[in-house]
């Protein structure tokens, strides 16, 4: 199922620069449509740049309108939230059903775990984005130790701490490498017990 995102679009040098009013999250449907050769998107998150760099409190009632009236056209079948905040979260829902969020969250950035505990209670899909760190990937000496132990990656050990921590998290890590992509499907076989889900609960704690 490809899953899609809307908010922004690129300058020439890859910066990125909203495209958040109403018309321009419609054309950026049409856009995503016609590119990929699909009469409709199967799910679509709605990425909020009230800030760029992070979650930002403010009303994104003209964007959740605007995607409503897309699947209305059945242009889009579901529609997911990105860079959010809980509140929104929960206003978005007052409007229409919200298929999944999309935020950051990894071992060492944890703001999200309420939300996270909140979704899985309403069985909503929460998707880490940046699950190994993003431009730099998760270091840490407590991470390489429990790796040598269970004689994995630091990183397989940072995918399968994500996939116990709920069941409702869907995992997106992204790689250039064959090699990486092999190991990051075998962390679903990397298991942890509670003693070393312990001691990785320690990297993130503020
Ligand atoms: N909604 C949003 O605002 C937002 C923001 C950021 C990202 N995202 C999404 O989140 C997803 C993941 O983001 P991402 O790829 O930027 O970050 P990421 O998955 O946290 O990290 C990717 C980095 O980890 C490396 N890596 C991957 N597997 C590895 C392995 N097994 N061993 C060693 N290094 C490994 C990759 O390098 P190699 O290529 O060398 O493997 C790459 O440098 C993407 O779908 C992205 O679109 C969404």
């Amino acid at each position: 199922m490809i899953v899609t995102k809307l908010g922004a679009r690129r300058d020439e040098k890859g910066g990125w620069l909203p495209a958040f009013t109403p018309e321009a999250l419609t054309q950026a449907v049409e856009d995503n449509l016609r590119n990929l050769g699909l009469d409709v998107m199967e799910v679509v998150n709605l990425r909020s740049m009230l800030d760029v760099h992070g979650p930002k409190e403010g009303s994104l009632e003209p964007q959740v309108e605007a995607m409503i009236k897309l699947k209305e056209r059945g242009l889009i079948r579901h529609i997911g939230l990105s860079n959010v905040t809980a509140k929104q979260v929960a206003d978005a829902q007052a409007m229409t059903p919200i298929a999944c969020v999309q935020n950051l969250y990894n071992l060492a950035n944890r703001q999200d775990e309420a939300l996270l505990d909140q979704l899985a209670a309403q069985g909503i899909p929460y998707v880490p984005f940046f699950p190994l760190g993003g431009f730099s990937p998760l270091q840490s000496d407590q991470l390489s130790e429990v790796a040598n132990e269970l004689s994995a990656t630091p990183l397989q050990v940072a995918l399968a701490w994500l996939l116990q921590r709920s069941p409702n998290i869907l995992l997106i890590p992204g790689t250039s490498s064959p090699e990486h992509l092999k190991q990051n499907l075998a962390s679903a076989e990397v298991k942890l017990t509670p003693e070393i889900v312990q001691r990785l609960d320690g990297i993130g704690k503020p």
